[in-house]
């Protein structure tokens, strides 16, 4: 029996881009002691007054079916946050809640591109990109960016492609890159989107990790908010991965058709999950800092680690959980040098090739082990490239 062509496509023709990570999980299971850089999971578990919550919720009944588009209160919790933070007047209408960042990233491709539409987006770009666009049926098309203008985008760039596509997919605090895009960044992207009538997914799942700058929202932008499906997440903010709550907040008209997909895929998130999720929120920023804090005292350890060296670049990270390395000056690729730090010293990293083209030459870092640990196989990895500098 033949497998639709859409879901043995997912991929696309080449790896997945895993292997190192792959490699390192299989030398850790045969006993060997890998330091894991990999992963976009926090080393802390989620807080044990939002797990109370969660149970409480779910010993007063909350085990049945939930409401499909999401629970009022989580809905109306969700949008006063977002109105909060950007002042642009949101409500539970505009609101569906998902299983995820990831459901709601497939869900609001689903409902802006048909079958055939071109999906722009940008690379570097979180792993599971290419395969979601693909997913809808529509077509995906990168667009570089460059280490040199630390991977911020260029709307002539978009722009010199934009004709005939669909939409355009954004991701600022960026996974892989912790680049966080300018308000001139987005003013530039938005004029594209108006100009020829994008849809803007701007994917904001970690909006709460920002070190230098400030996030800003896209859909706050003159004439963005009818055409921009905002996608966030418990996940990174309140280190609830496991979870899987998440959102998109989109004009009303989108939620609504948003809701008949819901009803014939996820069919809702589970009623104690959103209780626990109300909960933190209203914990408000201070339980949100707490869970970024380690990120952002880890992101000043590599930075005087790094300006002690002069082997490894690093890419201005102002947001986000992870440190983008230049290891170019090592002749390097960034696969290379990804399997040659496995093999030498056991740590894992991710290659930039593994997030797109753009990144060749470069390693992802993931600051998700704790301070002493994550510094000491930092100055591995540079002393590493020091003896390889070319
Ligand atoms: C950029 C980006 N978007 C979306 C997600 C999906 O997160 P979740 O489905 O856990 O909300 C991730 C997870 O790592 C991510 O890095």
């Amino acid at each position: 029996m033949k497998l639709s062509n859409r879901i043995t496509h997912l991929n696309g023709d080449g790896d997945d881009g895993w292997g190192v990570f792959y490699r390192a999980r299989k030398m850790k299971a045969a006993g060997a002691p890998i330091i894991e850089f990999t992963q976009g999971e926090h080393d802390i578990r989620t807080h044990p007054d939002i797990l109370d919550a969660m149970h409480r919720a779910a010993k007063s009944g909350q085990t049945g079916y939930s409401m499909v588009p999401g629970n009022q209160n989580l809905r109306e919790t969700v949008a006063a946050r977002v109105m909060q933070r950007t002042g642009v007047p949101t409500g539970p209408e505009n609101v569906l809640i998902t299983p995820g960042g990831q459901a709601a990233l497939f869900a609001a491709h689903h409902a802006v591109c048909d079958e055939g539409d071109t999906a722009l987006y940008l690379d570097p770009y979180y792993a599971t990109y290419p395969g979601t666009l693909r997913a809808v049926g529509a077509v995906p098309c990168a667009i570089q960016t460059r280490p040199e203008d630390a991977f911020q985008p260029h709307a002539q760039d978009i722009a010199r492609v934009a004709p005939g596509a669909k939409s355009l997919l954004i991701n600022s605090p960026n996974n892989p890159t912790g680049t966080v895009y300018s308000g001139a960044t987005l003013g530039g992207i938005a004029e594209v989107c108006k100009t020829h009538d994008l849809w803007l997914i701007s994917d904001e799942v970690y909006d709460t990790q920002v070190w230098d700058g400030s996030h800003v929202s896209p859909r706050s932008l003159p004439g963005m908010a009818e055409r921009t499906l905002v996608i966030g997440s418990m996940s990174k903010s309140h280190a609830m991965t496991g979870s899987r709550c998440g959102w998109i907040v989109a004009p009303q008209e989108v939620i609504e058709n948003l809701i008949n997909l819901a009803t014939n895929t996820t069919y809702g998130v589970p009623g104690f999950v959103q209780e626990a999720a109300d909960f933190a929120i209203h914990q408000g920023t201070a339980l949100e800092e707490e869970i970024a804090a380690p990120f952002r005292r880890r992101r000043a350890l590599a930075t005087e680690i790094l300006a002690a060296q002069n082997t490894v670049g690093l890419i201005p990270a102002d947001g986000a959980m992870y440190l983008m390395l230049d290891v170019r000056a090592t002749g390097m690729t960034g696969e290379a040098f990804a399997n040659a730090l496995l093999d030498t010293h056991h740590i894992a990293v991710m290659p930039g090739e593994s997030f797109g083209t753009a990144a060749a030459g470069h390693i992802r870092v993931a600051m998700t082990i704790d301070d002493d640990a994550f510094s000491n196989a930092l100055k591995t990895l540079c002393d590493f490239a020091e003896t390889h500098a070319v």
